[in-house]
């Protein structure tokens, strides 16, 4: 059974006896354990389902929980947690000895992220050592954003969800490898990449796709440059998938709206009332928001199709479309086999 408690001293207890409690952060809701208890990270990848080559992150209170974690804190990273934390950042440093195997999926390096939620604080407080916590979804499937989203993905299958609120930007934080020179980006999200070149230029974007990176200069320019192989494990997995089929549009005009379909973008189309859901966010920071809960709510009501409109990939817009690319490969994926 799942408890659930709106409690965060029950949910540090559990945790603290090498139990599996979700928890939510201001990104994603995430499944924590025990970094030093080898029993409760086996039971997040069977819960998950998660491939064992998609290592994960370790949850710290504050930097100096970074010592048995970490042999030493790169200046890239040392800056950029500087401005960053506790907040939607993730940073890869090179690991100790210490961090076991399935934790990192074998790399030399350790993703550590300072959550800035005050539930997750306190959780990290009252356990006193630090969480591997990835997202608390079925792997390939949308991140959860509210503790209910949670319940429907591992009911049964973890010891309690943490009740808070829905979390606030709705996109999972942004991942810099901070041990290669120069720093690249792995993940965008919650933190954008101009926000990043601003304290630190020079930050080499890796596509999702990884066929290609941009370098961001001092002055914020772009330009391309192969990439040879996929820098992240998470990169060569499906990712936030629903089980109805995604498209993107550009320009939703050309549309036919239908009963049966979901349409989610920042231009209105069509007559609300001629589709199945029609939703039209002020920004793209509502839509990133809103965009995990929508899909779940398309699976729920059996539509056919959810169309989404592409946005600019600047500022939090190239995390948006890094989630709604992977979704519709995803889906199309699934159409497939
Ligand atoms: O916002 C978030 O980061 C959420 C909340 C719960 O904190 N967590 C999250 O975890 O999104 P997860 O496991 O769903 O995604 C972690 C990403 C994956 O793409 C993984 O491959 C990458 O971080 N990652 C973890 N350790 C890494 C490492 N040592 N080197 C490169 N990438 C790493
Ligand atoms: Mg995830």
């Amino acid at each position: 059974m799942t408890e659930t408690t709106t409690d965060p001293a029950r949910a540090a207890a559990i945790l603290a006896q090498g139990g599996i409690v979700a928890l939510p952060t201001e990104t994603v809701y995430g499944l924590a354990a025990r970094w030093d208890r080898a029993v409760g990270i086996e039971r997040i990848f069977a819960a998950k389902g998660r491939p064992s080559d998609n290592p994960l992150i370790v949850h710290l209170a504050q930097l100096r929980d970074l010592d048995p974690i970490a042999l030493r804190i790169p200046p890239a990273a040392a800056t950029l947690l500087s401005h960053f934390a506790p907040g939607p950042l993730t940073v890869t440093l090179p690991r100790r000895p210490e961090v076991s195997d399935r934790i990192t999926a074998g790399l030399p390096t350790v993703a550590v992220r300072i959550p800035a939620a005050p539930l997750f604080q306190e959780v990290l407080r009252i356990v006193g050592v630090p969480l591997v916590a990835p997202s608390a979804n079925r792997s390939g499937r949308p991140s959860p954003t509210t503790w209910q989203a949670v319940l429907e993905e591992l009911h049964g299958k973890i010891d309690a969800v943490l009740v808070g609120p829905p979390c606030a930007i709705g996109i999972e934080s942004t991942v810099v490898d901070c041990c290669s020179s120069p720093p690249r980006l792995l993940r965008p999200g919650g933190i954008t990449l101009e926000q990043l070149c601003e304290v630190l230029p020079g930050i080499v974007p890796a596509t999702a796709a990884g066929a290609a990176a941009a370098t961001c200069t001092a002055a914020g320019a772009a330009e391309q440059s192969p990439l040879e192989h996929l820098p992240s494990p998470g990169m060569r997995h499906r990712h936030y998938a629903p089980s109805v089929r995604v498209e993107l549009v550009d320009d939703p005009h050309p549309l036919t709206p239908s009963p049966l379909a979901m349409y989610l973008g920042i231009t209105p189309h069509g007559k609300p009332a001629e589709w199945g859901m029609h939703c039209c966010y002020s920004d793209i920071a509502s839509y990133a928001h809103a965009l995990f809960a929508a899909f779940r709510e398309g699976e729920q009501r059996g539509f056919r199709t959810i169309y989404c409109q592409r946005v600019p990939k600047t500022g939090l817009g190239r995390g948006l479309m890094d989630r709604l690319e992977r979704a519709a490969l995803g889906s199309a994926a699934k159409d497939s086999c």
